[in-house]
């Protein structure tokens, strides 16, 4: 975070026309609200159609997907292919035009059981449809023995340094892809491990952090 604090001033200055503004302070920066979830689909090995719930705010700015099969597992008696698993959620959004605005937060729930010797990583790539070179790639790991050998529900919770902020396409739409991945290594070829991911919610609301910039005109 501190490396994040100290990149910024040369992003500003390398880029005088893009002011990366924060909520507060800045009478001109759209009010989160204002970023609309229109639609949301989701693909991908560890979400087969049928296993996955969505559900969206009233006020379409909050969007958490349930999942039933987002499960991955190593040890004896398990297949290669169980040991990791992904799903990608695709967010069409609509926000006010002349403004982009940066992912900085979302949460992931999940148990993980994982013996000694046995490690699990959660990975989320965000980025958008429009633009899908520019990525930014959050990781949680989780090293076996101890309490997680006993197996115990665990929170991913991402903040995004500002310094790898990946900002939405100028416009007043834009898709966000997030490709959420588990996997399981292990340096025993006796001892077990599963992780699953039992759910993600994107608030763009509840973002303490959201950050916007005006458009290059
Ligand atoms: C490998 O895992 C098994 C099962 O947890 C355990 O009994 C054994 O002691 C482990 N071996 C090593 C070398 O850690």
């Amino acid at each position: 975070m501190r490396a994040a604090a100290l990149v910024l001033p040369a992003l500003v200055a390398a880029s005088p026309v893009a002011q990366v503004v924060g909520n507060d302070g800045w009478a001109d920066a759209p009010d989160p609200k204002q970023i609309q979830i229109v639609e949301a689909s989701f693909s991908g090995s560890g979400c087969p159609q049928g296993t996955v719930s969505t559900s969206i705010s009233p006020d379409k700015t909050v969007i958490t997907f349930g999942f039933d099969a987002f499960q991955t597992e190593i040890g004896p008696g398990t297949k290669m292919t169980d040991r990791t698993k992904n799903c990608q959620l695709h967010l069409n959004l609509k926000y006010p035009g002349g403004f982009q605005f940066a992912v900085v937060e979302s949460t992931y729930h999940g148990y993980a059981q994982l013996e000694t010797g046995v490690t699990g990583n959660f990975y989320s790539t965000y980025y958008f449809s429009q633009d899908a070179q520019a990525t930014t790639t959050t990781q949680t790991s989780i090293t076996g023995g101890g309490i997680w050998a006993e197996g115990q529900v665990y929170t991913k919770a991402d903040k995004i340094p500002t310094a790898s902020y990946i900002y939405s396409p100028c416009g007043a739409s834009g898709i966000l892809n997030i490709n959420n991945r588990i996997a399981l290594t292990s340096t025993n070829s006796s001892a077990s491990g599963f992780i699953t991911d039992d759910d993600a919610t994107v608030a763009f609301t509840q973002q303490l952090n959201i950050a916007w910039r005006s458009c290059k005109k």
